[in-house]
């Protein structure tokens, strides 16, 4: 009986290779989901295979992360907490997606991963499981087995021969893909403790980047980025080079205390530089094209909309349901974003659409004569306050009685 598990290519995901092995007398493939980690992914291919595997697979993910996962998530304007752009959360469906369709193909019995028993992503790698492939059994090592700390791990690597990295690793819980890179646990865990400038990886800190602004221009159709400085990329292409643009100027890092799905509060430093770029020209680009009803309806669908990509509910009827209404909303979200990126900041610099709501001989504190008849306010503020009104009088009548 065969296994598919969702390796990393980390000694914690080898380990649980020889594991399987031995606890469940399974033969176990290894999956390697490439949603752009960065690093060479053809070298574990060996690596799986000298800690046991029969077979591995490395999928290229990456187009179906950004046009599936990502581009939806940001047509909604999904923030959690407030702040984080979910980098690691939906990730972890689009993975699991696939580790699915290789059981399936495999005609494996079980999937395993190497999420532990306290984070979101075992849920989030879960939830997909079973709403994809319902009868795929799941095995999660971390919730079962003794293993409780790095040195137990090594240990265990070691009495099966499997190669334990000799370099001593950044000490920290990280998760790196195309949209962001994710810092936990380590010194982090204090949230008094300032990360230092090591903790960035991806982004110059903010006070270190360049004295001189720089200009960066995106265009959307129908709410997704197409271009960037005049220049057709595709989605992929598109992320990275904003990346690099928006790392260069210390753009998008985050340091917040979120809530965790399982209860726990938990510190994270996140690195996401063309994300936050993108979110915050897609915002401008809507402040212009949604009238104020759909756009500020679409706040309360954005928060919900982040909830459910947090807590793993992608596959749902009502992550659907509300991707079908931002869709909508989206038709006139097609123009150009001007942003001055600044030492961190990403500053408005310009916008234009065709379809601008922004009507200036209305707006104009100038003349305004046959666009707008002042004398209308009169009226409408009359039937507009009418409520306030009734209420006021009786609260005197009430107070002669
Ligand atoms: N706290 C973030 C989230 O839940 C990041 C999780 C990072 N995951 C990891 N395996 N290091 O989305
Ligand atoms: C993990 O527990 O595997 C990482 C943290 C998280 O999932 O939130």
């Amino acid at each position: 009986q065969k296994v598919v598990l969702a390796y990393s290519g980390g000694l914690d995901t080898s380990i649980i290779i020889p594991w399987l092995k031995e606890n469940f007398d399974y033969e176990v493939i290894a999956m390697i989901g490439d949603v752009g980690q960065g690093e060479e992914l053809e070298p574990l291919r060996e690596k799986a295979i000298k800690s046991g595997a029969s077979k591995v697979y490395i999928e290229d993910l990456k187009k179906e992360f950004v046009e599936d996962f990502i581009f939806p998530t940001l047509k909604a304007g999904a923030i959690y907490d407030g702040k984080y752009l979910l980098g690691t959360s939906f990730a972890r469906p689009v993975i699991a997606k696939r580790l699915v369709e290789i059981a399936e193909k495999e005609g494996a019995v079980a999937v395993a991963h190497g999420a532990t028993g306290k984070g979101n992503d075992q849920v989030r790698f879960e939830l997909t499981i079973k709403a994809l492939n319902p009868h795929l059994k799941i095995i999660a090592p971390w919730r079962m087995w003794n293993i409780k700390s790095r040195e137990d791990a090594i240990d265990y690597a070691r009495a099966r021969n499997i190669p334990v990295p000799v370099t001593k690793e950044h000490p920290y819980s990280m998760d790196r893909n195309l949209w962001h890179l994710s810092h936990e646990g380590g010194e982090l865990e204090d949230p008094w403790n300032e990360p230092g400038d090591h903790v960035y990886l991806i982004c110059t800190p903010p006070h270190k980047a360049p004295d001189e602004p720089e200009y960066v221009e995106i265009e959307f159709e129908k709410g997704i980025p197409v271009k960037v400085n005049g220049i057709k990329y595709d989605g992929v292409k598109l992320i990275q080079t904003l990346n690099e643009i928006g790392a260069k100027h210390g753009i998008g890092i985050v340091d917040i205390v979120e809530n965790r799905l399982v209860g726990i509060k938990s510190r994270g430093v996140y690195e996401t530089p063309g994300g936050t770029i993108l979110y915050t020209a897609h915002g401008i680009l809507e402040s212009i094209t949604l009238d104020r009803d759909t756009l500020h309806y679409k706040q309360h669908v954005a928060l919900k909309f982040a909830e459910l990509v947090y807590d793993g509910k992608w596959y749902t009827p009502l992550r659907k349901a509300l991707s079908a209404f931002v869709d909508s909303t989206q038709e006139n979200v097609t123009g150009r974003v001007r942003l001055k990126l600044y030492k961190g900041n990403c500053i408005p610099a310009g916008v234009e659409s065709p379809y601008s709501l922004y009507d200036k001989e209305l707006a104009t504190f100038g003349d305004d004569s046959g666009v707008y008849n002042q004398k209308d306010a009169e009226g409408f503020i009359n039937l507009f306050g009418l409520p306030l009104k009734v209420q006021a009088l009786l609260r005197e009548k009430r107070k002669g009685l």
